[in-house]
């Protein structure tokens, strides 16, 4: 097995390099209407390369929004069957200027690959399409595949939604394996155990109803960007707990015993703060920085605008202050409910000077996935065999909302054998993603397959 497996991949590492550098030279970017055509390209481009590797039924499945590739190998109804997700759209690139090369001109440096989309998720998932080519031509492929690769995770997967609830028949499998999330780093494998859900909002405040002279005004009437930095402060208190009422009352209380299990897995504070530039980090009193990023929720502003932005200086008292604010949650909070909580309590804490709309984004729910089922098991001893070590479960502070669905729809538990790496800077400028990590990816995926059939007989 493994000389079959590691012949191959000597062989064909520049073909699997060029074919993922062809879909990150596309810029699928599903935010941004301006990239629809291109969405569609990358959707009929992976519709190929599913082809190419051997899957038959494959389609370009039409949905609201941007669409969905599916494509299956069905070699016999009586072995198990591996459902793969992935997304194949990108975030926006933007702010452009800070990036080395373009984001969809594909570099390799320094062992990395360079490109929006390199890690997330372009790269991670078309490890499993070359590891499925793999298991084709050497004869190896224990279990039925089939795939869906979605071009709107980074949207929210309100479609992939429908389609989910739409198709259950058809996506009929024993186990969902997605490769969207990371290792702790490339000596200390991990394993994703868990995903923070999401609630999302915009929010707007407006003062007076046009742009003020903020002399003729200044400090009659509410100036709407001062409320909104006010009312935003309030959100949280010296203890950096966040304040909304009813916000903490479905959090999973984790045990001692579970926390000390948790903060054995390798973590270095001086490096984390050096790798960020950071003299200090910042955080809910407490907890620890692994556990403010994974089993405690959180409340962010991603934004906020408003006023005079543009050269020198303008003296103005704006009408109207926006932001993004986005909350990450844990077992058991709903996304619903803790966007109703923050509408009620923003608007309850607003002056009578300002008015406030509220306005929820897409949201998603938490979700933790078992360490003890036999899919986890044969993604652990995949990982174990590849790396030489046995991987370490970790609960991530990101979210893939769909994740939770699979799990309420189809019933099926997901295993997130993702390779990325933090320093991978998915979703910032520069994003990359590791040759080694993505080789290790195609190496690994085959020994899922193999040790998943095996415990399943
Ligand atoms: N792949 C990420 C999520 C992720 C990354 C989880 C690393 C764990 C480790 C995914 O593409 C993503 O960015 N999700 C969004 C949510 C979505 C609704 C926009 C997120 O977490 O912000
Ligand atoms: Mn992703
Ligand atoms: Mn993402």
């Amino acid at each position: 097995m493994k000389t079959i497996i590691n012949n191959y991949i000597e062989t064909h590492k520049e073909r699997f390099l060029n074919e993922l550098f062809d879909l990150l030279r596309i810029p699928s970017v599903s935010a941004d209407q301006k990239y629809t055509a291109d969405v569609q390209k990358t959707a009929e481009a992976i519709k190929e390369k599913l082809i190419a590797a051997g899957a038959e039924k494959v389609e370009v499945c039409k949905t609201a929004g941007h669409p969905i590739v599916y494509g299956e190998k069905m070699i016999d109804v009586k072995l198990p069957t591996v459902l793969v997700y992935g997304h194949y759209d990108v975030q926006p690139a933007d702010p452009i200027e800070l990036w080395s090369s373009g984001p969809f001109e594909p570099v390799i440096k320094d062992g990395k690959i360079y490109a929006r989309g390199a890690c997330d998720d372009k790269g991670q998932m078309y490890m499993h399409v070359k590891a499925f080519e793999l298991m084709m031509q050497t004869n190896t492929l224990p279990c039925n595949v089939k795939f869906m690769i979605e071009g709107e995770e980074e949207v929210g997967s309100t479609n992939l939604a429908i389609f989910v609830k739409e198709n259950k028949a058809k996506l009929k499998a024993d186990v969902i394996v997605i490769s969207d999330t990371g290792i702790i780093a490339n000596d200390i494998p991990s394993i994703t155990v868990g995903l923070r859900g999401l609630s999302y909002v915009e929010v707007e405040v407006t003062g007076p109803n046009r742009d003020l002279h903020s002399g003729l005004y200044g400090g009659a009437v509410a100036n709407p960007i001062n409320i909104l930095c006010e009312m935003i402060a309030k959100l949280k208190d010296d203890k950096n707990h966040i304040t909304i009422p009813g916000f903490y009352d479905d959090v999973e209380i984790i045990s001692a015993e579970e926390r000390a299990e948790m903060a054995k897995a390798p973590f270095n504070l001086d490096t984390y703060k050096k790798t960020l530039d950071l003299s200090d980090i910042h955080g809910e009193d407490s907890y620890s920085t692994n556990e403010r990023t994974s089993i405690r929720p959180t409340l962010d502003v991603n934004g906020i605008w408003g006023g005079y932005t543009g050269e020198g200086a303008k003296t103005v008292i704006a009408s109207k202050a926006y932001a993004k604010i986005s909350m990450r949650l844990v077992p058991h909070q709903n996304s619903d409910k803790i966007t109703e909580l923050f509408k009620n309590y923003f608007k309850s804490i607003a002056p009578k000077s300002v008015k406030v709309k509220v306005t929820p984004h897409h949201g998603g729910e938490p979700v933790v996935t078992p360490s003890t089922s036999i899919a986890y098991k044969a993604a652990s001893m995949a990982m174990e065999t590849t790396f030489g070590k046995k991987p370490v479960p970790v609960r991530s502070g990101g979210s893939i909302p769909i994740v939770a669905m699979f799990k309420s729809e189809l019933g099926l538990d997901s295993v997130l054998m993702g390779f990325g790496l933090d320093s991978d800077a998915i979703h910032s400028p520069n994003e990359s993603y590791g040759v080694f990590n993505y080789l290790k990816g195609i190496e690994t995926i085959p020994y899922f397959y193999k040790n998943f059939a095996e415990l399943k007989r």
